[in-house]
């Protein structure tokens, strides 16, 4: 059995991850953190898992934590995270963090786009989480950087017609559409009921800090350096992304043939799904999966690639993910623990 501690488990992605490793057969969480409930039973605050756990939420204490467990998930913010992160790394444990502080390997992109960065020295060891893309890599990894949520919906499409050039690495637009749990469960103006319900906004148009992250993943798919344009918005639902991408096509070529090619990209990737020709993605038909369901257009008249891409920001947006890269790490099947059928309706 995997020995886990989950730091950040009162968030959003922290009782994510207790809910899917709870029932995988390989996984014991030994160890829960919330500076807010130390002391306090996970049932009480999470009353969901009523029944499944009988832990106290504890303190963050590293030395305590990296002598319990073996495998640590960290799903706290950002810069939170490059504080605790490298005396993990120091204790030998292996690692898998949630936030933005170990994703981008180049320290003066992460400072341009976040603040300084205070464990500058682990950013070459940590290896980017995309499983379909790293997998080999995140195999021997000590240290994981899971994806953001919109990266992982707006680059699994995009990836493999990059790679194969059937598409132009430049003006790619990508449209995204997020849940409110994608802000997190702590307390904002922006994320109460009475502004985000029967509201649809864009915001950070063209400036949000995943843009670099994005880039970053699809200049290395392209060879050469991309710039792209990144327009989240805020819906009101709880959970999901919907992102809608646009690409110019460098060659005449039908829908089915860009299906095609996403799909023998993704052969051995058991969470994406390629959809049939004239069929969407709902983020209805992944709530609860692991699952990044994509679909394509191919609009002859202007010669433009549309792609559609959805995933639960929770689960392949984040936690789902994170267990993925767990089970590469343990040498356990992919799918381990990630097997379900997503909610609907
Ligand atoms: N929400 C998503 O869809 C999503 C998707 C992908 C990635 N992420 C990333 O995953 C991380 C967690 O996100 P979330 O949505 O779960 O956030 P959240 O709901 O705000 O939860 C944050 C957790 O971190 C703990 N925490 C905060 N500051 C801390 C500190 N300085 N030291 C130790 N623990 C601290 C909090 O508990 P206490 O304050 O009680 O200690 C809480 O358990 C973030 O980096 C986020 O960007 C989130």
């Amino acid at each position: 059995m995997l020995r886990i501690a989950i730091v950040g488990g009162s968030g959003y992605t922290g009782i994510e991850l207790l809910r899917i490793l709870k029932l995988h057969p390989q996984a014991n969480v030994v160890a829960v953190t919330s500076r807010k409930y130390a002391g306090h039973p996970v049932e009480e605050v999470f009353p969901s898992l009523h029944g499944y756990s009988d832990l106290l939420f504890t303190k963050p204490d590293v030395t305590y934590l990296s002598k319990s467990a073996e495998w640590i998930f960290t799903a706290v913010p950002h810069k939170a995270a490059m504080s605790i992160v490298p005396q993990f790394f120091d204790a030998g444990c292996r690692i898998i963090d949630l936030s933005a502080d170990f994703r981008l390997r180049d320290r003066r992109t992460y400072e341009t786009w976040y603040q300084a960065h205070t464990a500058p020295e682990q950013l070459d060891k940590a290896i980017y989480g995309l499983p379909e893309i790293y997998r080999k890599d995140i195999a021997s990894a000590q240290l994981v950087a899971n994806p953001g949520c919109y990266p992982t919906s707006a680059i699994l499409p995009l990836v493999p017609l990059l790679h194969s050039g059937i598409i132009s690495s430049q003006g790619i637009i990508a449209d995204s559409k997020s849940g409110v749990s994608g802000a997190g469960r702590s307390l904002s103006m922006g994320t109460l009921f009475c502004e985000v319900n029967e509201g649809l906004k864009a915001y950070k148009v063209a400036e949000h800090r995943h843009m670099p992250e994005i880039e970053q993943e699809l200049s290395a798919a392209a060879g050469k350096p991309v710039a792209m344009t990144f327009i989240p918005h805020l819906i009101p639902m709880t959970r999901g992304i919907l992102t809608t991408t646009y690409a110019r096509l460098t060659e005449e070529i039908s829908t089915d043939k860009v299906r095609v090619v996403i799909k023998e990209f993704y052969k051995d990737s058991p969470f994406v799904r390629v959809l049939p020709e004239g069929t969407f993605p709902n983020i209805s038909y992944v709530r609860g999966s692991n699952f990044c369901d994509i679909g394509a257009k191919v609009d002859g008249r202007t010669n433009t690639l549309i792609l559609v891409s959805a995933i639960d920001n929770l689960v392949k947006g984040a936690s789902g993910q994170a267990v993925q890269n767990l089970n590469i790490m343990a040498g356990l099947n992919e799918s381990l623990g990630l097997d379900t059928i997503p909610l609907c309706p």
